[in-house]
């Protein structure tokens, strides 16, 4: 484990802030898309961004609570350009409405930041019958990049900006079958581990942003994908797991976790900060290139995510 006040080589370290990460960076122009912006790490990520004159389009599945935090905003931002439209990452048709809808508005797309997650805690089927981790932190968040993918091309191409795509993932990647993902088993509850789920998922979003690429560079698109543990924060994506919740409070006590603000430092590091233009295929830790475990690295099964994740939601 890293150091907390340990600066790696971007300057950075765990305590830095998403404010201090992104200080001195104009988003004027920029245009953003954060899921799940209306709880924890994407709530700061939505705020900081639009500190920077990014303007943020919050992708929420509950409008109300989307519509609280977008008011909070304003009032510590009052010039923040930011709008709330819905979106359902379990739901395939939901993400198909919501990018429908978001390129139907002719808005370009800089940046595109992958960052609801849920730790469902017992077996649950999507509205598509899938598993929900797995529906929810991976897939949903394919079918959305993949869809607003054209629109980050053209944005890219009209004003030579680079686009960037950031997957929020966890440290948790480790914690799945030897092989990585066992795509037998995501649906099979007989077999179901609630801690393997979510860690199956977290690894996915490694291996997303790996083949994403793999695939923008032998387009030649100028358009990076990096992923990120954010470190060990206390929000609410432990709601539904005792255990991990008295986990997090224990760590919280002998001061090893984040404060919000620091935890939405990676993630806005990625999003905004010159010292990353160019790089891609990368896994960040407190604002810093780190190791994840070697099968989050291994192109064969990236590429045998992306066709299975291909083949789940009928994109060609
Ligand atoms: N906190 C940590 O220690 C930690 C560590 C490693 C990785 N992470 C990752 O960090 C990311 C952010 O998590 P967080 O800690 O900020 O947790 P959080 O406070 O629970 O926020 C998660 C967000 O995801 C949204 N979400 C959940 N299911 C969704 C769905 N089906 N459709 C659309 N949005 C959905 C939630 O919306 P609702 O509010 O409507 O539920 C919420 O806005 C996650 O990807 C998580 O895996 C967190």
């Amino acid at each position: 484990m890293r150091i907390f006040g340990k600066k790696g080589a971007s300057e950075f370290s765990a305590s830095s802030t998403a404010e201090q990460v992104t200080r001195g960076v104009d988003g004027t122009g920029l245009t953003a898309i954060v899921t799940g912006a209306s709880s924890g790490i994407g709530v700061e990520t939505v705020r900081v961004l639009a500190l920077r004159g990014v303007h943020v389009v919050m992708a929420v599945r509950n409008m109300d609570a989307g519509a609280n935090v977008k008011e909070a905003i304003l009032k510590k931002v009052s010039n923040a350009k930011i709008d709330v439209m819905e979106l359902d990452l379990s739901s395939m048709a939901s993400v198909r409405k919501f990018a429908a809808e978001y390129n139907s508005k002719c808005l370009p797309l800089n940046i595109l930041i992958n960052n609801a997650g849920v730790m469902v805690g017992k077996f649950k089927l999507s509205q598509d019958n899938i598993e929900l981790d797995f529906a929810t932190n991976h897939l949903g968040h394919f079918l959305l990049t993949n869809l607003l993918l054209e629109n980050m091309k053209q944005t890219s191409r009209n004003s030579n900006i680079e686009g960037r795509i950031v997957n929020v993932s966890s440290l948790g990647h480790r914690y799945t079958y030897r092989e990585g993902i066992r795509f037998d088993l995501i649906n099979d509850k007989s077999r179901f581990n609630n801690y393997v789920a979510y860690a199956e998922s977290k690894l996915a979003n490694i291996l997303h942003a790996n083949e994403l690429t793999r695939r923008l560079k032998e387009e030649r698109v100028e358009i990076t994908a990096n992923s990120l543990h954010p470190g060990t924060i206390h929000t609410n994506i432990v709601r539904n797991d005792i255990r991990l919740k008295c986990l997090l409070k224990l760590v919280r006590l002998i001061f090893l976790s984040k404060t919000i603000q620091q935890g939405a430092a990676t993630t806005c590091f990625l999003a905004l900060n010159p010292q990353v233009k160019g790089v891609s295929g990368e896994y960040y830790v407190d604002c810093n290139i780190a190791k994840p475990r070697s099968k989050a690295n291994d192109p064969d099964l990236a590429k045998r995510l992306w066709d299975f994740s291909l083949s789940l939601t009928d994109l060609k």
